[in-house]
């Protein structure tokens, strides 16, 4: 049987697309069929992940772009329609770096940038994309939250607030746009293999996931190509019945958080 592409004729803007995970969705949806703009506050990174698909026969192309930024927000989804003609699917992935730390330790300024980045990106990037969206005759957004915006965590309490409250604009998004035939999903991953991830509390990758492994269910970190294909199935007609909800990617994590006195 022919291979089915579970995204073809879509259109796709990945934030923080030249990320670990950004990239893997970036090259999931090209895979399946999708167009996508890769967009990232370094066009550099942008630019490898658009070349990169580009020569495994998909079609990309990079656009810098500061999610902070309202002005480059609506230029990005302006930019993507001259390019594509339309825009149907939205992947808000971008995330600031924060520093470990309780409120007592954690900057202003720190605070700020990870709401700022983490929501108000989010925000912003769906001001602009749903206008578009409803014109294609609809449209799905994925918003990468986190499994630590279910739960708190020691010294996280900027990511951990921010990421909970994008499980919210989620289902505010989801009844807001209902109507427009929009959907909109989020998806909480787990720890996942990835460079940013590991540097957080641990020397390396290896050091990492060797520390958090057992503390899962599947006894190990996550893939980003397993948020990837998470990503596909949301933006895709396989999740038409699914919006305003949350896509737990966690190895079991959540499911016995309780028991361990060591939370990664
Ligand atoms: N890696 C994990 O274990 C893990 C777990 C749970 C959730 N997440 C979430 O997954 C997403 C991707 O994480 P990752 O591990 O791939 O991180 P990453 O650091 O590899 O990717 C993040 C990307 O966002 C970009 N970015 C940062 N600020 C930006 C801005 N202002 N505008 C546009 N782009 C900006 C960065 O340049 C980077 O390419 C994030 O939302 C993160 O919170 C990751």
């Amino acid at each position: 049987m022919a291979k089915q592409f579970l995204l073809k004729g879509r259109v796709a803007i990945v934030t923080g697309g030249g990320g670990e995970i950004g990239t893997a969705i970036a090259h999931r949806y090209a895979s399946e069929g999708a167009t996508v703009l890769v967009a990232d506050i370094s066009l550099e990174k942008a630019k490898a992940v658009a070349d990169d698909i580009r020569a495994n026969g998909g079609l990309a192309e990079a656009r810098a772009l500061d999610v902070t930024d309202p002005a480059q927000c609506e230029q990005v989804v302006k930019s993507t329609v001259e390019i594509f003609g339309k825009l149907t699917t939205l992947a808000n992935v971008a995330a600031a770096a924060t520093p470990l730390g309780t409120v007592e330790e954690l900057t202003l300024e720190s605070w700020r940038t990870a709401f700022d980045v983490n929501l108000t990106g989010m925000f912003l990037m769906c001001k602009y994309a749903v206008g578009e969206m409803r014109r294609a005759g609809g449209g799905a957004i994925v918003n990468i939250a986190s499994s630590h915006g279910h739960i708190g965590m020691p010294r996280r309490p900027a990511y951990c607030s921010s990421k909970g409250a994008v499980l919210q604009l989620t289902k505010c998004l989801a009844i807001d746009f209902g109507k427009d035939n929009i959907r909109a999903n989020s998806i909480s991953p787990g720890a996942i293999d990835t460079l940013r991830a590991a540097l957080q509390r641990f020397k390396s990758r290896e050091e990492a996931n060797a520390a958090k492994g057992p503390a899962y269910l599947v006894g190990r970190t996550g893939k980003t190509e397993e948020i990837a294909a998470g990503a596909v199935f949301l933006s895709s007609d396989e999740s038409a019945f699914m919006t305003g909800t949350d896509l737990l990617l966690d190895g079991g994590y959540l499911a016995f958080k309780g028991t361990t006195t060591n939370p990664v």
